[in-house]
């Protein structure tokens, strides 16, 4: 288990009587946070997280796990990665691999301060790789390039890692990642939960499915959508069966025909839905960010949860920094690692 926890109610009350009751001395204990660029906000330092008795220290026994790293979802990624932490059995077992568009030394700086034990690596992802494949969706934050970093893992990871975890940076994790991790993949690529009640046709444009070529696709298979912000990959076969380039063919072809309306999520169904290994709904309790127009508060569905993710147009952390949270946004606050004196007075 780890050694330490947010549960706990009396340190935190603690902390803040002494921050009242030192009040004039505030401006010293803020003036230790160092801001190191003002597009980039400040983060309080999360603990050491220590490793169980059970845990194993061979190569084996870790636990890589991608993310992308941008200035905008700064604070969604400190936040997932501090829940990570926080629900492992063996934490140290943990090890990132940051994808940022270029190298960008404050982000990385950023995290190094934020988690000084953690055991990460950095990589640049060359976004010029992706910006002429992109086509423009219905929402302009799907459309970034870092949003397509995904489909590179197996490139610009090493090429002797295997199995991968990619995670979006708007989720926390409540549960032990090692779970998710340990899933037996059988010969599958991807493995993702998988919503078959979803209407798979409304993914797709009319053009997509009247031209009897591209709507043969799907022939031989039960497709399905899945979200492509939870994955676990076996990079090895990903790398072996060619499937960044099957990815970018489909992207180009969307280029010169519409076949769809999102943006990195379709190019990924076209390729692996109906081909995946099935992993328990509990592992992305998704759409908690309303939907891609207008980003209504959406409620839990009933059942175990041990992941809650944000995707859609609503941000946890924009709802709270804006007084109109959703219910749901209550349960991200407690990993948020921003470092505000606004709310340490106020709340
Ligand atoms: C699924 O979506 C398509 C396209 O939006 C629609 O024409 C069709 O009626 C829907 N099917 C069901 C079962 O709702």
């Amino acid at each position: 288990m780890a050694l330490w926890g947010t549960s706990s109610p009396q340190p935190l009350l603690l902390g803040l009587l002494s921050i009242l009751l030192l009040h004039p001395i505030i401006g010293i204990r803020l003036g230790i946070v160092r801001r190191p660029s003002p597009d980039i906000p400040v983060f309080r330092e999360a603990p050491a997280f220590r490793n169980g008795d059970q845990c194993g220290y061979k190569n084996s026994d870790d636990i890589h796990v991608a993310m992308t790293l941008d200035a905008n979802y700064l604070r969604g990624t400190m936040a997932a990665v501090f829940s990570m932490l926080q629900h492992s059995t063996c934490p140290e077992n943990l090890k990132f691999h940051f994808l940022s568009a270029h190298t960008a030394p404050k982000l990385f700086s950023s995290i190094k301060s934020t988690f000084p034990y953690l055991n990460f690596k950095t990589y640049a992802f060359d976004s010029n790789r992706v910006r002429g494949k992109i086509s423009r969706s219905i929402r302009q934050a799907l459309d970034q390039p870092m949003n397509y970093a995904r489909i590179y893992l197996a490139d610009i990871l090493p090429s002797d890692m295997g199995r991968v975890i990619y995670l979006d940076s708007d989720l926390v994790v409540v549960d032990d990642i090692a779970k998710l991790w340990g899933l037996d993949m059988e010969d599958k690529v991807v493995a993702a939960p998988e919503y078959c009640q979803a209407n798979f046709t409304q993914y797709f444009t009319d053009a997509f499915w009247s031209d009897p070529d591209l709507s043969k696709t799907f022939q031989g298979r039960n497709p399905c959508y899945f979200n492509t912000g939870v994955m676990v990959v076996d990079v090895d076969k990903w790398r072996k069966g060619g499937y960044t380039q099957k990815v970018e063919e489909w992207m180009a072809l969307q280029k010169r025909v519409r076949l769809y309306h999102l943006g990195s999520l379709p190019p990924f169904l076209l390729v692996f839905a109906g081909n995946i290994k099935a992993v328990d709904h509990r592992w992305n309790l998704h759409g908690l960010g309303g939907d891609n127009f207008e980003g209504r508060c959406r409620s839990l569905h009933p059942g175990p949860i041990s992941l809650l993710h944000w995707s859609g147009k609503g941000k946890p952390w924009l709802r709270l920094d804006s007084r109109r949270p959703c219910t749901v946004d209550h349960l991200w606050a407690p990993y948020d690692l921003y470092y505000s004196s606004r709310s340490f007075l106020e709340e």
